[in-house]
């Protein structure tokens, strides 16, 4: 059965590739508003001109890094169809480096990207969804936000910082009937890994087996529309791999999943 989000107005950040993109692809398929966001114009106006129904899209360049920004961005958001029904928080950069050789710079710019910029554009977001009692968060964290392993410090941090944050939004506002879903996707097939930023702040500039090998983002994308129709808590994206695996362990055996992780680490 086909999902419908139809007239409602959905802002998407992180939307000019991968998830983002898929997303704005689907919601717009399924008849809702969108709103495009990153900072590629031109890969946003590409993403635009695919949606199934581009008239009904617009594109609102920003950087997530900009944070003083995000209040009249939000303004600009509301204006161009006179409210918000959702923001998907979906923007961000992954990490790869061991915590002996990550610079404290890295770890903070990461925690700026994948953190303070979802809870810098919420509360900026949150006066109207209030003023309308009602409003939806999803929220884009990881596997990583559940669990951690070698070479994700920064990225591990700033994914569990979200469930924290956002679990404590949920319980204030919920009175207000704005709801808010966590995503924890495990390894989904798009460039997060070649953007991924390495000890020393440079790009990694490729992709890893375990990212090919990940559900493509389409699917991801179907999921996630599935979980949000749905109105989850909180809900895995992904194929059930090792990655659900790790969820699992971690929830219900989590000593046998520590032990396992410590294998993991770099000789
Ligand atoms: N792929 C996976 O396996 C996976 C698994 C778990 C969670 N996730 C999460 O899914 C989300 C999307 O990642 P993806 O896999 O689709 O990777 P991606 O293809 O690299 O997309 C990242 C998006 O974030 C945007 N972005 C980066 N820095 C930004 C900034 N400073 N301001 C505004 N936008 C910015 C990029 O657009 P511009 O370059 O145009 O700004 C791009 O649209 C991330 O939060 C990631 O942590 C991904």
């Amino acid at each position: 059965m086909s999902i419908s989000f139809t007239g409602q107005v959905v802002w998407i950040t992180g939307a000019s590739s991968g998830i983002g993109e898929a997303l704005a692809y689907a919601f717009s398929t399924a008849g809702a508003r969108v709103i495009l966001s990153s900072r590629r114009a031109d890969e946003l106006e590409r993403v635009r001109r695919d949606c199934a129904h581009p008239e009904q899209v617009r594109v609102l360049p920003l950087d997530l890094l900009d944070i003083p920004s995000l209040t009249a961005k939000t303004a600009e958001a509301i204006s161009y169809f006179g409210q918000i029904d959702r923001v998907i928080h979906n923007g961000g950069v992954s990490q790869r480096g061991l915590v002996k050789d990550t610079s404290l710079e890295v770890q903070r710019r990461v925690m700026e990207l994948d953190y303070f910029s979802y809870v810098a554009l919420t509360q900026a977001v949150l006066p109207h969804f209030m003023e309308r009692k009602a409003g939806h968060f999803a929220v884009m964290s990881s596997v990583m936000g559940k669990i951690g392993t070698p070479m994700r410090s920064a990225y591990a941090a700033a994914k569990h910082a979200l469930h924290g944050f956002f679990d404590c939004l949920r319980a204030e506002v919920a009175p207000m009937n704005i709801g808010v879903t966590i995503l924890t996707p495990g390894y989904i097939r798009t460039n997060i890994a070649v953007h991924a930023v390495t000890a020393d702040g440079s790009p990694m500039g490729r992709s890893s087996a375990n990212i090919e090998g990940g559900l493509p983002a389409d699917q991801a994308a179907k999921q996630i529309l599935r979980a949000l129709a749905k109105g989850k808590f909180e809900a895995y994206i992904g194929k059930m791999g090792g990655e659900r695996m790790g969820l699992l362990l971690s929830r219900f055996a989590p000593g046998v999943l520590t032990r396992m992780v410590v294998k993991m680490a770099p000789k």
